[in-house]
């Protein structure tokens, strides 16, 4: 595991400059490690995401001091003596976890004086945010600090060679990274326990730098075109629509670019080919051969190939990402061939205007659709595209989870004129459809009770009844208990330190053979009271662009979750990252949907290899942190669909996880535990999921607006949201509040039937449990 860790930290530290071929260092460097951040190194964000306890972990001093490169002692023995008398806080409050640490100053004459010394300095900086902590526009958060700047200073003024290490989980501000006279810059993110050797390993080129951002990295924080509207309190509008991250930036403003969204230099150089681009049957496939040119150094390179769809009556992104590929760790000379293949279909866009005459309909419109092949988003270039001869409705779906009535706001649009693509504003649509008339018309009809017959669950997973007759037997007790968990986080029916257990929470159950299931945090391992594991942080492993990798180290995690009592990983964390200061973008993997998707398939593979389960989340448009739980993420359908819903829609279909978790937030004014449209209209519905929805941990109260005898668990079983993690309406609370059963006894409340279809899908995750289903 430690290996494979090490490796995919590696594999994901992003290369953004490289003068000279200052990196990777000579074995005879002599480098001089700045910054308190080489033994206080950030290796994974805060919150239930990174709260992992690792049997060990590595800074980069001590990795660096383990190889053959020569470190100035004197140096690194100053730094331990001033760590060591400026301790960080072990263990802050939950949500007030330092963004950063005070820095040891130095002076440029003692900066002087270790150049004398070594012809290299490595630059550290460090930073971190969370769970409830968002990255902050100050210095220490995004920005750098008075002794961050002194430090590069005098470092650029005094040594031959600068190189900085940036180790953080969100993107911060790098316009800096211009302004000082830098020759290397590592873009590390949080590589966990193995982060200091995988640096390290970068460094001296044991692993060639190769990792590839899965975000732009803008000029500065507000051309970004979230800013301004990322933040409130009550809610956000998401005014820049489908034009998230680089479909922005390509579209309308590529000079605020700094650095482009799957860019990342290799200590190689590389000759990219597309030898053919070839369209049969709706889908392209791109053959591009990749040779090493360099004379000296091996690596690996990342083909993309994006798609410039024609504007039509809806207006698109001038690029999206369709495919991606990468290849082995190529000698000089070597060459490898890759195919990327990709449907037309699945870039489609929806309609949720009406304006290309197919409404609630994912079309293509007419037009040239063009593939550009390259290694970043900017640099691709044309090599052929399919035509659309006519519009083609590719899937003509409902409207679901549109913006609420009332809550309309101008959101942006390309519009062509005189042939240039500018930015235009438009109306958002409101919502149309009755809620009400959608649950009525497909209300689940009740399975007739049996009362106890004796028939055990072992019974259905050996194929000798059928789920129904056992869904006959239970009670309405049984019901409502299979429909929450046990009430409390480290909860007793599982290993110490879990996120709760659900499914046999209680005796009747057990007795009819329902295992009690535990969940465990995830992502960046497992979140108990043991050692386990610390991975690499979802962004540094999205880095990688090798999704392969990610199955592997999350099928070595599977087998540590079977030794110490987990069935449910709450991983992996897949939310768009839309505002490069949303606190949790170190657990999410891009800004882009396509990315997310095959990253969060990856991971769900390598977890369910075991007969696990995992848990996608949060589902959906959970962006922000600040007041998470009450802020209301205001999107229209389109963006929803095309860019928060996509990347759920490909793990899915990609690897069809046994559950998924909603999200705190309201999304068009609904909360995600209680949201009808999205979890049983469009994850059912349209996409076929059929295990089990959980809550985030802990609901809000409310009372169902088109039912009003249907409140709080009744309102949200009725959505299948079927379980209320950990159960109980407060964190110190062991019971529920009564309100499915109450309103299951009253005239117009939630049916026998929702019960028994939320048990259903409660158990189907159970069934596929390996207590159940071993050698699954
Ligand atoms: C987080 C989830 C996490 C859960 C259990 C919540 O606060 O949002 O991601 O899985 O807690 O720890």
């Amino acid at each position: 595991m430690g290996e494979t860790c090490r490796r995919a930290a590696a594999e994901g530290i992003v290369l953004l400059t490289n003068r000279n071929e200052t990196l990777p260092l000579a074995e005879s460097a002599t480098i001089a490690v700045l910054g308190r951040v080489q033994r206080d190194y950030f290796m994974v964000g805060y919150g239930s995401g990174g709260d992992v306890r690792p049997p060990y972990t590595w800074n980069l001093i001590d990795a660096l001091q383990a190889t053959d490169l020569h470190v100035d002692e004197a140096l690194a023995e100053r730094y331990a003596a001033w760590c060591a008398d400026h301790p960080v806080d072990p263990e802050p409050a939950w949500g007030t976890w330092p963004r950063s640490h005070p820095e040891m100053p130095l002076t440029a004459d003692e900066v002087a004086a270790v150049a004398e010394r070594a012809s290299t300095a490595v630059v550290v900086i460090g930073r971190a945010a969370g769970e409830a902590r968002e990255q902050a526009l100050e210095e220490g958060g995004y920005y750098l600090t008075a002794d961050e700047r002194a430090l590069l200073s005098h470092a650029t003024a005094a040594f031959e060679r600068t190189v900085v290490v940036v180790d953080t989980g969100n993107v911060v501000d790098l316009a800096w990274t211009q302004h000082y006279d830098l020759d290397a810059v590592l873009l590390a993110w949080q590589g966990g326990m193995e982060s200091g050797r995988a640096v390290a390993d970068v460094l001296t080129g044991a692993v060639p730098a190769g990792g590839k951002l899965t975000a732009t990295i803008a000029t500065a924080y507000d051309r970004y075109p979230s800013a301004g509207h990322f933040g409130g309190h009550d809610h956000n509008e998401y005014v820049e629509d489908v034009y998230v991250g680089y479909r922005w930036f390509e579209t309308f403003a590529p000079e605020h670019v700094l650095f482009p969204f799957g860019y990342g230099l290799t200590y190689a150089s590389f000759d990219v080919r597309a030898e053919e681009v070839d369209t049969r049957d709706g889908e392209v496939v791109v053959r591009a051969r990749v040779t090493n040119t360099h004379g000296v150094h091996r690596g690996t390179e990342v083909v993309q190939a994006y798609v410039r769809a024609p504007q039509g009556a809806l207006g698109r992104p001038a690029r999206h990402l369709a495919a991606f590929g990468k290849t082995r760790e190529l000698a000089p000379g070597e060459s490898e061939t890759l195919e990327l293949r990709f449907r037309l279909d699945d870039l489609a866009a929806y309609d949720d205007t009406g304006a290309t005459g197919h409404r609630s309909a994912y079309v293509l419109e007419a037009g040239r659709y063009e593939v550009l092949v390259g290694t970043d988003v900017r640099t691709a270039v044309p090599c052929g595209g399919a035509d659309v001869a006519e519009l083609r409705v590719v899937r003509q779906v409902t409207e679901a989870g549109a913006v609420a009535p009332g809550h309309a706001f101008e959101r942006v649009v390309a519009r062509t004129e005189g042939g240039e693509v500018r930015a235009a504003r438009e109306t958002v649509p409101e919502a149309t459809v009755s809620r009400q008339d959608r649950v009525l018309g497909a209300l689940p009809a009740p399975v007739e009770r049996t009362g106890d017959r004796g028939v055990t669950l072992a019974d259905v997973a050996a194929g000798d009844a059928s789920l129904d007759e056992f869904v006959a037997q239970l009670d309405d007790d049984e019901l409502e208990a299979l429909s929450r968990g046990d009430f409390t986080m480290d909860s007793g029916l599982g290993p110490a330190g879990n996120a709760g257990a659900l499914a046999g929470t209680v005796e009747s159950l057990r007795a009819k053979g329902v295992p009690a299931l535990t969940t465990t945090d995830g992502p960046a391992g497992i979140r108990l009271a043991t050692h386990t594991a610390l991975l690499p942080s979802g962004t540094a492993l999205a880095s990688t662009w090798n999704p392969e990798l990610v199955t592997t180290l999350n099928a070595l995690l599977a087998v540590e979750m079977a030794a110490k009592g987990s069935d449910i990983l709450l991983s992996p964390g897949m939310n768009i990252q839309r505002d490069p200061l949303c606190g949790r973008n170190f657990e999410y993997f891009s800004e882009d949907p396509l990315l997310t998707g095959r990253m969060a398939a990856a991971t769900v593979r390598g977890i369910q290899s075991e007969g696990l389960a995992a848990c996608p989340k949060h589902f959906a448009a959970n962006n922000q942190e600040d007041n998470r739980e009450y802020n209301d993420s205001r999107v229209s359908e389109r963006a929803l669909r095309e860019i928060y819903l996509r990347g759920f829609e490909i793990c899915v279909a990609e690897s069809a996880p046994r559950t998924l978790m909603t999200s705190y937030n309201k999304i068009n004014g609904v909360w995600g535990h209680y949201h009808h449209d999205l979890v049983t209209t469009v994850l059912r519905g349209e996409w076929g999921f059929d295990g089990a929805v959980m809550t985030d941990w802990w609901m809000r109260e409310a009372v169902d607006p088109d039912f009003p005898a249907v409140t709080n668990d009744a309102y949200r079983v009725r959505a299948q949201v079927d379980v209320h993690m950990p159960g109980a309406w407060g964190r110190d609370d062991r019971h529920g509040d009564g309100s499915l059963l109450a309103s299951l006894a009253a005239a117009d409340g939630v049916t026998l039937g929702e019960l028994q279809r939320t048990a259903g899908n409660v158990l189907r995750l159970a069934l596929s449990n390996p207590r159940l289903s071993p050698g699954r």
